[in-house]
């Protein structure tokens, strides 16, 4: 692994009254918090909980500009520290199985990002996706018939929780016998626990994955995994490995994100009536309310970590080689520069350019899933309660802790 980011040399800035804290009050208000930062500085130096620091980014045009910056890059070694300094147990992280499923092109530089996009992306086509809609539309309707006639509905764990993890399911081909321990699996692997339990999580998802992979390779079929084991470009083609991960990519990416997608998303509209009403009264708008709802509050609020492998320059302040960036595309979708009056939700306003999705060579590559999921869940949902409330007061939610992460522990709603 590479050098640990934070040497003896460096100020412990853990003791720092300067560094703004990862904390409980940023993790429940980061609006707040982020609009300070845009007014103050272009980049604040933060400490984790761990007493790791990073340079939190806040302004659009800045964000924009680090994600294209060629000295800032992901450098799977930097991460992997990152990684085991942020958690108290570390086994699980340094486990082999689980850096096996992690190296995928996320956690990748180019050239090895460019080739592995350019063979997935081949297999990640329009029809792919849409060749899921008549499942996910079923999906949501049995979701939704679940949740009529009873009182306490949890719409995470009762709606948005259920439809992604299904829907991954199916992008991939697991047979549905096997759902519920890949299901556990997946949830262990993302809640990312640094213990014995990821490790063996791992392990299992791993192995399965694997399995799957082979089982595929002899009797394809109509999904994502048979479609990228024959992809191929000039003779290249994605290693057993490299599927493997590619695999736990897609569902580790496409899990949490779209639930926070469909539960923030639910959360704001219910918030903002008249929206809503707007919404109810066209249901053609759907697909632009999903993008304000994205734009709003992302699911995504920090980027995934990135590291300088040389001096940058963020709106005059520099900052050394070997530092981690946390740039936040949260603060950057709420910037009054870029986006007028951006603390209210308005389903009619101009979103093109919200970085929700990231920007860059990473731009989020489910993009079109997400989008077709939220448009459907969100849509069928409004339509199917016209009495659909909050069943708690908004200021009493909580959200969970984690920064990269924008999601609800749960969503009490009334749908009579
Ligand atoms: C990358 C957001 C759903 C697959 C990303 C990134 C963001 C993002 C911000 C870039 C991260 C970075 O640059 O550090 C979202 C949001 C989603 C969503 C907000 C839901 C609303 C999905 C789904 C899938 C998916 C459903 C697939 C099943 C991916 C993949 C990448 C990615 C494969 C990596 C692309 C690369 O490294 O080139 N996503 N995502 N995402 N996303 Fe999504």
């Amino acid at each position: 692994s590479g050098p640990a980011p934070l040497t003896e040399e460096e100020p412990n800035l853990a003791n720092n009254a300067d560094a703004l804290a990862m904390d409980a009050h940023y993790v429940q208000h980061p609006h707040e918090v982020e609009a300070e930062l845009r007014k103050e500085a272009p980049a604040r130096l933060m400490v984790t909980p761990r007493g790791m620091r990073m340079w939190l980014i806040t302004r659009y045009s800045d964000v924009k500009e680090v994600l294209v910056n060629p000295l800032v890059c992901k450098d799977e070694a930097q991460r992997a520290e990152l990684l085991s300094e942020r958690h108290e147990a570390t086994s699980g992280l340094r486990s082999p199985e689980f850096r096996l499923i992690e190296a995928h092109m996320l956690n990748t530089d180019p050239p090895g990002h460019t080739r592995l996009r350019k063979l997935v992306a081949k297999a990640f086509t329009t029809r792919a996706v849409v060749r899921l809609r008549p499942r996910i539309e079923s999906l949501t309707e049995e979701l939704l018939d679940g949740m009529a006639d009873r009182d306490d509905v949890d719409l995470v764990a009762d709606f948005a929780a259920p439809l992604p993890i299904t829907v991954i399911c199916e992008l991939l081909g697991v047979p549905e016998n096997d759902r519920d321990k890949f299901g556990d699996w997946a949830r262990t692997i993302v809640s990312s626990v640094g213990d014995q339990r990821l490790a063996d999580a791992a392990g299992h998802f791993r192995a399965y994955l694997a399995d799957l992979v082979t089982r595929k390779r002899a009797d394809p079929s109509a999904d994502m995994l048979s479609d990228l084991i024959a992809v191929t470009d000039g003779g290249d083609q994605l290693s057993e490995d490299e599927l493997v991960a590619m695999a736990s990519l897609l569902v580790i990416a496409g899990h949490d994100t779209t639930v926070n997608l469909i539960a923030n998303g639910t959360l704001n509209l219910l918030r903002a009536p008249e929206q809503l009403a707007a919404l109810r009264a066209d249901p053609g708008l759907v697909p632009a309310a999903v993008e304000e709802l994205l734009r709003y509050e992302g699911p995504v609020h920090l980027g995934t970590a990135r590291f300088t492998t040389g001096p940058i320059s963020v709106g005059g302040v520099e900052i050394p080689a070997g530092e981690f960036l946390a740039v936040s595309l949260a603060s950057a979708n709420r910037d009054p520069e870029r986006f007028e009056d951006p603390d209210r939700v308005d389903i009619a306003r101009q979103t093109a350019g919200h970085l929700a999705f990231g920007h860059g060579i990473h731009h989020c590559l489910g993009a079109p899933l997400a989008r077709l999921e939220g448009t459907i869940a969100i849509g069928r949902l409004i339509d199917r309660f016209p009495r659909l409330r909050l069943a708690a007061d908004p200021e009493t939610l909580t959200w969970r802790f984690s920064t990269l992460m924008r999601g609800l522990e749960k969503l009490p709603v009334s749908t009579r």
